[in-house]
């Protein structure tokens, strides 16, 4: 019981006990039994109203963030719906073509036949991208392992080097040697595979990308730069929301599906860690992800 609905309920009851040992008149003792158990019941009800006053806040907040949630969560079931829709509608009315003759051209039929290759890539590139997301969400346990920076870094470079060079973009690992994090190791890659793979995406051919790692104080620094198209400052924001691309034409072509970002941006957060970036338009970005202590 909260101590001060405690001591007024003492002090009212103390109070009543001496009012009727002390007081020989019948009518004043009752007047005084009357005012105290008033005084004492008001005082109640002033130390009462605040908790559930406090209850009640909390539950309104509450419903405020399941309304939230849900609002987020079918907003991005409708754009992950718009995003499937999109292929699917391009795809069907290449087969109809096909099918209604279009077929007998060789020329039209290899074109075709492309595009529908290209988007279908695209929906599995999509769908691949949504159960990433949705499985870094779902995770209750979590892996913390003591996490060789180097190692994943060279895994990163080995499977992005083919990218890379079909780009004609340079790969340049400036990864310091003997340093470690804590965490899960394949999401460690994920983030990195994400960052390197937009640095190749948005940069022109001849361009270089480093991945740089180093200690900075307690601190486990790493960096993904590019010499490529850039940012403009009022989208820096907005790149790491879910299914946001500067120029959704450009992406598409690229194969992307403006998810990348949003999983780098949810493992970071399972690392403690925090992304900046730091980007001019023409010139190139970089992103830094600073590790906690
Ligand atoms: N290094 C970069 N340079 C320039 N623009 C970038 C860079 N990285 C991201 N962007 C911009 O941010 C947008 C969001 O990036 P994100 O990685 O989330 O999506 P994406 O690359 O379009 O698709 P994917 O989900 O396949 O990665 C991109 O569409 C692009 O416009
Ligand atoms: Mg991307």
């Amino acid at each position: 019981m909260n101590a001060k609905v405690f001591f007024t309920i003492l002090a009212t009851a103390l109070l009543n006990i001496l009012a009727a040992v002390l007081i020989p008149s019948t009518v004043i003792r009752a007047i005084a039994v009357a005012v105290i158990s008033a005084a004492g019941i008001a005082l109640l009800v002033i130390f009462l109203e605040k908790p559930i006053y406090d209850m009640k806040m909390q539950m309104r907040q509450v419903q405020q963030e399941n309304d939230e949630l849900e609002r987020m969560r079918s907003e991005f079931v409708g754009n992950v719906t718009h995003e499937l829709k999109t292929p699917l509608t391009s795809i069907s009315g290449f087969v109809e073509t096909l099918q209604s003759g279009a077929a007998d051209d060789p020329d039209i039929r290899t074109k075709f036949l492309d595009i529908i290759s290209i988007e279908t890539e695209r929906l599995k590139r999509l769908i691949d991208d949504v159960l990433v997301l949705s499985n870094i969400e779902a995770e209750s346990e979590v892996i913390v392992e003591k996490i060789d920076v180097g190692s994943c870094i060279d895994t990163v470079m080995e499977m992005m080097t083919p990218i890379a060079d079909g780009k004609g973009v340079k790969l340049v690992n400036e990864v310091e040697g003997g340093l470690t994090a804590k965490g899960d190791p394949d999401r460690f890659r994920q983030m990195f595979m994400n960052l390197v793979e937009n640095a190749i995406k948005y940069s022109d051919e001849g361009g270089r990308v480093w991945i740089t790692g180093y200690m900075n104080g307690d601190h486990l620094q790493m960096a993904v730069s590019d010499e490529g198209i850039g940012i403009a400052p009022e989208n820096i924001d907005r790149i790491f929301i879910r299914f946001f691309r500067v120029d959704k034409s450009r992406s598409n072509k690229v194969g992307g599906t403006g998810l990348g970002l949003s999983i780098v941006k949810h493992i970071a957060s399972l690392f403690g860690a925090t992304i900046s970036v730091d980007s001019k338009l023409g010139k190139g970005s970089t992103f830094y992800i600073t590790f906690p202590e």
